[in-house]
C-alpha cells in the first residue's frame, strides 16, 4: 500500500508522535487503555471500540467505549466485564491476533460467507446497537510481540452516519496502536509490581490478598471520578489522578510488612497493645516513600499514612511531627478535609471490601448490612459525601467486585 507523504499526513503523524508521548506518561493500564481508545476513535470519529490484551494464551476484554450507549467519562460498569475469547479463526478479533492482520469490514452483516470469522451479534442483540463498519487491528510491540486487539466500531462521517473506515484511518491507528502497545506493556508490569509488593505484605497478613488490594484500587478509582466530576474537573485532570490513584490505592496496608507475626497472624480480635501496636503499619508503610520522585509516590505516601484517619477525629495515627524520627509518637488524629481525600476515598473502599469478604473471625457480611453500617458511618468514620457516591455507583462496584474474585491474582 503506497502512503502519500503528503503535508495532511505528515500533521497526522505528528499528532500521533505527540499523543505516543502522552500516554507514555501514564502509569496505570487502564488509564492507558483508556487513552489509546480515545484517541484512536478520534482518529477515525469512531462510534465505539474495544481492546482485548493478550492474556494466558487469549484475549482478554479489557476496554470498552461507546459513545451511543454510554456518554460521557463517569462510572461505567460495563468497562468491568469478564470474558475471554480464544485466538482464532472463529472471531473476528482472534483472527487479527492469530494472522497478525488488520481486519476491515464495511458491514458487519454483510460479510462473505467464505470467510474463516463470523461476526458475533449478540452484543448487538442485548443492546439494540447496530453495528456496522470495523476495523480490527493487531497491537504489536517491539520484537513483533502481540500485545492485544484493537476494534473500532462504525466510523461516522460529519452527520453522524456510519461509513467504512478509509485508508488514512487504517494506517493512522496501526501506526499509533504499535507505538503504544509498549505503554500496554509497561502498564501491565506496573501493576504486577505492585500486586508482588502486596504478595510480599499477604505472606505475612492473609487477609490482605490481591484481590482485595485489587478491588480497592479500581472501587478508589471510580468513587474519585464521580467526586471530581460533581466539580467540574477536566477529563484530563481526573484521568490524571484517577491513573495514580489506582495504584496507590493498592498500596494501602503495605506498610504490615513491618508488623510482626504473632499480631498479624493472630486469629480473632487484637488485645489494646497488639493493636496499638498494629496502627504503626501506617507509618512504616509512608516512611516506604521517602524518596518522592513522582505524585504517584507522594499519593501513596498518603494514603498508606492516614487511610485509618475518621472524618469526626478519633482514627489514627494522628499528626505526626517528623514520621521518620527514631522517637516518632502517634499524635492527634486528624479530621475532615485535612485528612488528603485520596485517604478519606481509600477508608470507605477499604472499609466496605474488608467487611464484604470473609475473615478468620467473622463471615463476609451481607451488602445491604454493610451499606447500611457505611451510612451510619457518614459523617463520623467516613467523608459524607464520599459515602454518597458510593451508594450511588453501587452497580459499578459490584462489576469490580465480580471481576476480581478471591484466588483472581
Ligand atoms: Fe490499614
Ligand atoms: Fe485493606
Amino acid at each position: 500500500m503506497e502512503i502519500q507523504c503528503d503535508e495532511s499526513h505528515d500533521s497526522a503523524v505528528m499528532a500521533i508522535l505527540k499523543t505516543t508521548e502522552e500516554v507514555n506518561q501514564l502509569k496505570d493500564v487502564d488509564t492507558i487503555l483508556d487513552k489509546i481508545l480515545h484517541e484512536s476513535r478520534r482518529l477515525a470519529n469512531a462510534d465505539a471500540g474495544s481492546i482485548f490484551l493478550v492474556e494466558d494464551g487469549a484475549l482478554t476484554f479489557s476496554y470498552v467505549q461507546n459513545d451511543t450507549l454510554c456518554k460521557g467519562s463517569g462510572a461505567n460498569a460495563a468497562l468491568y466485564q469478564n470474558f475471554k475469547v480464544p485466538i482464532s479463526e472463529c472471531s473476528i478479533v482472534g483472527y487479527a491476533a492469530l494472522t497478525k492482520q488488520t481486519v476491515v469490514i464495511d458491514d458487519a452483516y454483510e460479510l462473505e460467507a467464505t470467510l474463516p470469522y463470523s461476526f458475533n451479534k449478540s452484543f448487538d442483540e442485548k443492546s439494540g446497537y447496530r453495528t456496522t463498519s470495523m476495523l480490527t487491528i493487531p497491537m504489536v510491540s517491539q520484537g513483533s510481540r502481540l500485545v492485544g486487539v484493537m476494534q473500532l466500531i462504525n466510523a461516522r462521517n460529519e452527520q453522524g452516519k456510519a461509513i467504512p473506515f478509509d485508508l488514512e484511518a487504517q494506517i493512522h491507528i496501526s501506526l499509533f496502536g504499535n507505538n503504544a502497545s509498549v505503554a500496554i506493556e509497561r502498564g501491565i508490569m506496573n501493576r504486577e509490581l505492585i500486586l508482588r509488593m502486596m504478595q510480599m505484605a499477604e505472606l505475612r497478613d492473609p487477609s490482605e490478598t490481591g484481590a482485595h488490594v485489587q478491588r480497592v484500587g479500581a472501587y478508589c478509582a471510580e468513587i474519585y471520578g464521580t467526586w471530581a466530576q460533581r466539580r467540574g474537573h477536566t477529563a484530563k485532570q481526573i484521568k490524571r489522578e484517577r491513573d495514580n490513584l489506582r495504584l496507590a490505592a493498592m498500596l494501602h496496608d503495605v506498610g504490615k510488612v513491618g508488623i510482626s507475626d504473632s499480631i498479624l497472624k493472630k486469629p480473632g480480635r487484637l488485645n489494646d497493645e497488639e493493636y496499638d501496636t498494629m496502627k504503626w503499619h501506617t507509618v512504616y508503610g509512608a516512611r516506604l516513600f521517602r524518596n518522592q520522585t513522582s505524585d504517584l509516590d507522594r499519593m501513596s505516601m498518603e494514603i498508606a499514612l492516614n487511610h485509618h484517619e475518621k472524618w469526626a477525629g478519633g482514627g489514627y495515627p494522628g499528626a505526626i511531627r517528623d514520621i521518620w524520627a527514631s522517637d516518632a509518637a502517634l499524635g492527634q488524629s486528624l479530621k475532615g478535609e485535612s485528612i488528603p481525600l485520596a485517604a478519606r476515598i481509600c477508608a470507605v473502599a477499604d472499609v466496605f471490601d474488608a467487611l464484604t469478604s470473609p475473615r478468620s473471625y467473622k463471615d463476609p457480611f451481607p451488602d445491604e448490612k454493610t451499606l447500611g453500617i457505611l451510612e451510619k458511618d457518614a459523617g463520623t468514620h467516613f467523608d459524607p459525601e464520599l459515602v454518597e457516591i458510593f451508594m450511588e455507583i453501587f452497580d459499578v462496584i459490584k462489576a469490580i467486585r465480580a471481576k476480581y474474585k478471591e484466588s483472581g491474582h
